[in-house]
């Protein structure tokens, strides 16, 4: 068959480039390996064993702790208990929903599910292998490469059945007694936050003397002081070197900052030290030296017509980065002007409370010689944060010193996804902490704590 585009891989990156390339009349098909043994599953990643099943597992394990640790406060008394089976029942469900809608989507657009795995063969040109090994090609125009990314696993700690990646670690049968997470980035610390609150001893080793490194000093200090009063233990400066299984639990050794030698011993471990892009299938497309693949500054690949977004090109392996990157090619595809402000990008850490930032960290601008007013604001001092009990945490703007424009923002705390969503449409228009100051927020939210934070950056905080 032949088409306009043919997209290799239906996460977050490829549907979303295949419904605004199909909206723009576009003929479209999607190539998509991940299946049930009857289904084929889109979605990618994200949808199926990443974002929404780690939010979802977050979710039920949030509520588990509050009404463990926080009800009694309210004055209401509880004795709860967690059924592990029926949590993992609800997430599936809640996955499979969403993997039933992307398939709607593709129907009401229009858009042809090819199933099986993808390959390049040259530009224009696209081999699909379906599982029983029977395959066919197809031509098109344009092929945009978004097969995403893998987990990647340390030569010492060999995946098993105990040691493993976020991918089984969302579909643990119990709770683990004691869980050691190796990594203290995203994965390992909203999945840390799922296991512990739930019951397990959770240990965390980051080889960096930080949390989460894209988050400012103060900020990761924030995050690690409120999960450690969760109970998390971290050992900062450290590096698991070897694993050895005893029955049914994991004897690891490591080294300390200074040389010494450390050992943990752990019923699970979560490996989750990053993820690489998943080649398979990118044929002959050249890569960087990051063995990401080489784009220019428009997603376009060195081979005319292949087109690359998401996990496999530079930047933060984020869905929502990706999402954009799929509608900007699409846009381009169709002979549109497009863009990714890949700056304004937000990153969210869906732990509790949520860690959200955007833009410039303050270390980012010091590096590069920029001279800024920084504003803070503590959720202490708002009155929503301390009527729902979530006083951890602050909002953090920074600002040009000469201009006022934003350059950046963190928020730790209450419904920081959602703030630093408020703060990224001031910064998509170029916007100032003025005009974040000037801006009426209801009474009482947690946007006032942006709001004061913004009239820090110029000196005239009100309520601290
Ligand atoms: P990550 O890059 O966020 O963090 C990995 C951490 O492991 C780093 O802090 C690194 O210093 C540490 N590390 C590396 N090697 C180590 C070693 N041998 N021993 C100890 N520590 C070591 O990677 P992560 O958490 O695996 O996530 C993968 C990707 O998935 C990230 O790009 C992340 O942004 C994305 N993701 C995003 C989510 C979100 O937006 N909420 C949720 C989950 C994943």
């Amino acid at each position: 068959m032949t088409y306009d585009l043919i997209i290799i891989g239906a996460g977050p990156g490829g549907y979303v480039c295949a419904i605004r390339a199909a909206q723009l009349g576009k003929k479209v098909a999607i190539i998509e390996k991940r299946s049930d043994g009857a289904k084929t599953r889109l979605g990618g990643t994200c949808l199926n064993v990443g974002c929404i099943p780690s939010k979802a597992l977050l979710d039920t394990s949030e509520k588990f702790y509050e009404a463990r640790k926080h009800f009694a406060e309210h004055g209401i008394a509880v004795t709860p208990s967690i059924d592990v089976a029926q949590m993992l029942k609800r997430k599936q469900g809640v996955v499979d929903a969403l993997v039933g809608g992307i398939a709607g989507l593709m129907r009401k657009n229009k858009v042809e599910v090819l199933a099986g795995s993808g390959e390049l063969l040259e530009p224009g040109k696209v081999r699909v292998t379906a599982a029983d090994g029977t395959k066919a090609e197809h031509e098109a125009q344009h092929v945009v490469l978004a097969m995403g990314s893998v987990p990647i696993e340390l030569p010492f700690l060999k995946f098993d059945d105990r040691i493993v990646s976020s991918d089984q670690a969302i579909s643990f049968p119990g709770v683990p007694k004691r869980l050691l997470v190796v990594g203290g980035g995203v994965i390992g610390l909203e999945l840390g936050s799922v296991w512990s609150r739930l019951g397990a001893e959770v240990t965390v080793v980051e080889a960096l003397p930080q949390l989460c490194p894209f988050l400012d000093g103060d900020v990761a200090k924030a995050l690690q002081k409120t999960l450690e009063k969760q109970g998390l233990k971290f050992v900062f400066e450290a590096k698991v070197t070897g694993a050895v299984r005893q029955g049914d639990e994991v004897v690891l050794s490591g080294t300390a900052k200074d040389g010494s030698p450390l050992s943990w011993t752990a019923d699970r471990v979560l490996v989750a030290v990053g993820r690489r892009p998943c080649l398979d299938g990118a044929g002959p497309v050249p890569l960087t030296d990051r063995k990401r693949v080489k784009i220019d500054g428009s997603f376009r690949t060195e081979l005319p017509g292949v087109w690359a977004i998401g996990d496999l090109v530079d930047g933060p392996m984020l869905a929502h980065k990706a999402e954009e990157e799929g509608v900007a090619v699409a846009e381009l595809i169709a002979g549109q002007k497009a863009h990714v402000d890949h700056n304004l990008i937000p990153n969210v850490v869906y732990t509790e409370p949520e860690v959200a930032s955007i833009g410039l960290s303050e270390a980012a601008c010091s590096q590069r010689g920029l001279a800024v007013r920084v504003g803070r604001f503590p959720f202490l001092a708002n009155g929503r944060a301390r009527a729902a009990g979530s006083t951890d945490g602050f909002v953090k703007i920074i600002a040009d010193a000469k201009t006022d424009r934003v350059l950046g923002a963190a928020v730790i705390g209450p419904r920081a996804a959602d703030l630093i969503s408020s703060i990224a449409a001031h910064m998509v228009y170029g916007g100032s902490s003025e005009d974040i100051a000037r801006t009426c927020v209801a009474h009482p939210t947690v946007s006032e704590a942006v709001k004061e934070a913004a009239l820090d950056t110029l000196g005239r905080v009100l309520h601290a």
